[in-house]
């Protein structure tokens, strides 16, 4: 294992690099990289369950679109590249877990302009498996998230690597004794989560999230639950809610690709009972449920 790395790797742990499955513990990129150098990157997260890579269409689209916005181009073809994401799930023999994919403009001597001569693009694959008792208790139990300003840039529909402004709400949110924090324009506007997309249930019983724009990640479990809830007919609300409405909500949760979390108190105040309440668990279930059947259509 290379001297630096302290994440405690499992013995035979693999990642993939330019090409080569490599032991993570000795996986490297070169020091001028674009990503580590000027965050000149793009990424994406999936779930992996019982072995499976959740909504991996979903994701390829996403990672398509990011690039493009950036000018870049896929690194592979998507199938060749699924099969990579696959090919790494089943060395790593992963049941339950992350696949953390990424693309960045290349290893050059730095200079700000994008290169006129394209360098070849970087490409990383890991895996991470997920404690499984961990993500089922926050999953029963629920979790606390307190506000923080949202100091991101104009584009956070692209999935870049730059993500100091997330990271650091974060570790606010952690040092405070809580789960995510949920960035706020000015005025209090809900954005989203530092890593997941935001929900209330409100006053009148429905599912709110805000809509789609420059201001947010387009969440690929966000679109899940749209469609899923639309088909269960629970009312749905794509539009902005305020820090308030929040307060004052029913009930809370947020999602990503580790899943769908009830959030029982914001900013110290509980959320409705200050227990998970019967949307969220109904929304978990829907979104098992349609993990369930999408893992099965996707026939791996
Ligand atoms: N985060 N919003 C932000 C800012 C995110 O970073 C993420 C995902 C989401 C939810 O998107 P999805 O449902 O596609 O996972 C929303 C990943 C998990 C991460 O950064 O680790």
């Amino acid at each position: 294992m290379s001297k630096g790395w302290n994440g405690r790797a499992p013995a035979g742990r693999v990642a993939y690099v330019d090409g080569r499955y490599v032991p993570h513990g000795s996986a490297a990129v070169h020091i001028e990289d674009r990503a580590l150098q000027l965050g000149d990157g793009i990424y994406e997260v999936c779930g992996v369950e019982a072995g499976t890579l959740m909504d991996e269409e979903e994701h390829m689209d996403r990672l398509e679109r990011s690039l493009r916005e950036i000018e870049m181009a896929m690194p592979m073809p998507r199938n060749a590249l699924k099969l990579v994401m696959r090919e790494l799930v089943r060395r790593n023999r992963l049941r339950d877990g992350l696949l953390y994919l990424q693309v960045t403009r290349g290893a050059v001597r730095r200079d700000h302009p994008i290169p006129k001569s394209v360098p070849r693009p970087t490409l990383i694959l890991t895996t991470r498996a997920m404690n499984p008792e961990e993500f089922g208790k926050r999953r029963r139990e629920g979790v606390a998230v307190i506000s923080r300003p949202d100091e991101r840039w104009g584009r956070c529909d692209i999935k870049t690597v730059q993500l100091l402004p997330n990271l650091l709400a974060k570790t606010a949110a952690r040092r405070a004794g809580a789960y995510e924090a949920w960035l706020t324009e000015e005025g209090g506007m809900v954005t989203e989560g530092s890593s997941t997309t935001a929900w209330i249930v409100d006053a009148q019983g429905r599912l709110r999230t805000r809509d789609l724009s420059n201001s947010i990640l387009p969440g690929v479990t966000r679109r899940v639950i749209l469609e899923a809830a639309a088909q269960a007919q629970l009312p749905v609300l794509e539009q902005a809610f305020h820090l308030d409405d929040a307060y004052a909500a029913r009930e809370a949760f947020i999602s990503s690709a580790t899943g769908v979390m009830p959030v029982v108190r914001i900013d110290g105040k509980p959320v409705g009972d200050g227990q998970p309440g019967p949307v969220t668990r109904r929304v978990q279930e829907l979104y098992s449920l349609t993990a369930a059947e999408r893992a099965g259509k996707s026939g791996n």
